[in-house]
């Protein structure tokens, strides 16, 4: 017997970043944190519970994976089987849309769009608060990724799994975009789980960092709810850096930066400074994610071409939630 489900999700980039967990085993963060959802960057899983198989078989981009990663499929698979009661094996299919050179493949879409498939081969009819609960098992980020626009995701409260989950705050469809500047596309160094404790077990800074945190998402919905650009750009650009400041503080230090990376941050910086808004922020690589008017998009990019390769600059427009693949999609 065969069952099937298949499901589309886009990645998402942190505006109020999640840096820190509470509880690792659940996946509860320090701290909430807020971000928007990128229509450029997307995965699509299919999922196949098959009664003839006798284990999860996992391909990502149609290369079968071994057993680490399989494992990691098979541990998230199994929050779905124990709801549901069941223990077929299944078959997962992934594919990772992101342009080339981009070097942003995502566990936030991946381990969205795999809550999704699941939620729909296991006939479990799961609503999306509590889809976004079990994908913040697979990656914290993904939590967020099940909506589209402007996305909150809360803390929660001690240690309950069903209190940590996002909610959509704004569709973002006025005049928002992101520019990923691509400085390095190889694999990270250090991964974030690893990143994250180090950070919290060492780096003297963490405290003031979940204050700092706790306080912006209160300053960016606010930005948010009056539309008002040029305030969410700054706190966007100041949370990210109070984020790689903490890290820096940790011991040994860490960074994820690259020269280019320099580079990028000062060019937007320029480009700011001629009068177009527009913003940086960073994750656990060198890429430099530029928040801005959709409108400037265009002026933007060229200026970003004094210094960079076209392969270097992506350009985004604001990417929608979860949804259901029909089989020809
Ligand atoms: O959930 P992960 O392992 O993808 O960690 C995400 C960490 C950051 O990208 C740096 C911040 C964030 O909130 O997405």
């Amino acid at each position: 017997m065969k069952s099937i489900g298949r499901c589309r999700a886009h990645t998402n980039i942190a505006l109020i970043k999640y840096w820190g967990k509470r509880n690792e085993e659940l996946f509860l963060p320090m701290n909430s944190s807020l971000s928007l959802t990128l229509d450029a960057f997307y995965t699509d899983t299919e999922v196949t519970l098959d009664s003839t198989l006798d284990s999860d078989v996992f391909f990502l981009d149609n290369v079968k994976q071994g057993d680490k990663e399989t494992a990691k499929i098979t541990n998230f698979l199994n929050l779905f089987r124990n709801r549901a009661n069941i223990e077929t094996k299944a078959c997962i299919k992934s594919y990772n849309h992101v342009p080339t050179a981009a070097g942003l493949a995502s566990s936030a879409s991946a381990f969205s769009a795999l809550a999704g498939a699941t939620n729909q081969a296991t006939g479990l009819n799961l609503d999306l608060k509590t889809l976004s609960t079990l994908a913040r098992q697979g990656s914290g980020s993904a939590t967020r990724s099940i909506y589209g626009g402007f996305v909150e995701w809360f803390m929660g409260e001690s240690d309950l799994s069903e209190s940590s989950f996002a909610i959509p705050v704004d569709d973002a469809t006025w005049d928002i975009g992101m520019i990923v500047i691509a400085v390095n596309t190889g694999r990270k160094k250090l991964s974030s789980r690893v990143g994250m404790k180090q950070t919290i077990d060492t780096s003297p800074f963490y405290s003031s960092w979940v204050e700092t945190a706790t306080k912006d998402i209160e300053k960016i919905k606010k930005a948010i709810s009056e539309k008002d650009f040029i305030t969410l750009g700054e706190i966007t650009e100041s949370n990210g850096m109070k984020m790689h400041a903490t890290m820096l503080g940790a011991f040994p230090p860490i960074s994820y930066w690259e020269p280019d990376s320099v580079k990028a941050i000062q060019k937007v910086k320029e480009i700011r400074d001629m009068g177009l808004p527009c913003y940086v922020t960073m994750d656990a690589g060198p890429n430099v994610k530029v928040l801005c008017k959709r409108s400037d998009m265009i002026e933007i990019e060229n200026k970003l071409l004094e210094d960079f390769t076209r392969d270097q600059i992506i350009p985004s427009s604001v990417g929608e939630g979860i949804k259901l693949l029909s089989q020809d999609e």
